[in-house]
């Protein structure tokens, strides 16, 4: 369908130093991917591990921006200061931040306008509760976070974004979505995109799965049509199961 893309998601985790030493390690390992390489690290190590990129296919995303240009918004980063950094991407509403810093739809679909504005790639994610995939809400759950999150992105732009299907109780849990559940809830999300931006805008929009995804279980969820590629928060951290990761998407 869309691109292949396999982004690292490294969380709060890494020191620079730490960052750029992943980095040395990770490279030989991935060269000559067959797919689209991101890692998405924290703001104190984009310069950094820009540098340890330099001559590298691989791209650099953040993991959150601000939706206003500057100004007096202690703490926040914003889109210029990480394009600069080195930054092509970043990632906006993962369920960390829904979860623990009041992240909204609302927010979401700001950040998401924001950063296409100023040339940033937004990978929007999106994704259930376990209570609601066993009370049967997930596609039309997910559909209306779809649908919050590209409010007013016309299809032009939403050719230039990124989604990643994330099931909360498959982050950092060890469990798995089966290659069946994944398939099925993405290709859900891809009708919804069909429906705002017609179906051929929608098969060229790469959505990734995320959750507990290594280099035992990417090969299966990677075969199946719907997925195209992986937003890895774990395994992004040992440079031997990203790459791993990173194979089973170029195969
Ligand atoms: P894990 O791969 O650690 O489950 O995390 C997934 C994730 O949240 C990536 O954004």
């Amino acid at each position: 369908m869309g691109r292949a893309i396999i982004a690292g998601n490294w969380k709060m985790n890494l020191t620079p130093s730490q960052g750029v030493a992943l980095v040395k390690e990770l490279l030989p390992k991935i060269e000559g991917a067959g797919c689209e390489v991101v890692l998405c690290v924290p703001f104190v190590d984009i310069a950094p591990v820009a540098g340890a990129l330099t001559g590298s296919k691989v791209r650099l995303g953040a993991q959150n921006l601000h939706f206003k240009a500057s100004g007096a918004y202690t703490g926040e980063v914003s889109a210029a200061m990480l394009k600069e950094a080195g930054a092509e991407y970043v990632i906006i509403g993962h369920s960390e931040r829904r979860q623990y810093f009041a992240e909204s739809d609302e927010t979401v679909n700001l950040k998401a306008l924001f950063a296409l504005e100023n040339g940033l790639i937004p990978i929007v994610c999106v994704g259930e509760s376990l209570a609601q995939r066993e009370s049967g809400e997930t596609n039309a759950f997910v559909a209306g976070q779809v649908r919050a999150a590209l409010q007013g992105i016309g299809a032009q732009a939403a050719k230039g974004i990124v989604l990643a299907y994330e099931p909360i109780w498959a982050i950092g849990t060890g469990r798995v979505a089966t290659n069946e559940q994944a398939n099925e809830t993405i290709g859900a999300i891809r009708k919804t995109l069909g429906e705002l931006y017609g179906p051929e805008t929608a098969k060229g929009i790469t959505i990734q799965y995320g959750g507990s995804m290594n280099a035992q279980n990417a090969d299966g969820l990677m075969a199946m049509p719907e997925i195209d590629g992986g937003l890895i928060g774990g395994a992004s951290l040992k440079a031997e199961d990203f790459a791993a990761i990173v194979r089973a998407a170029s195969r």
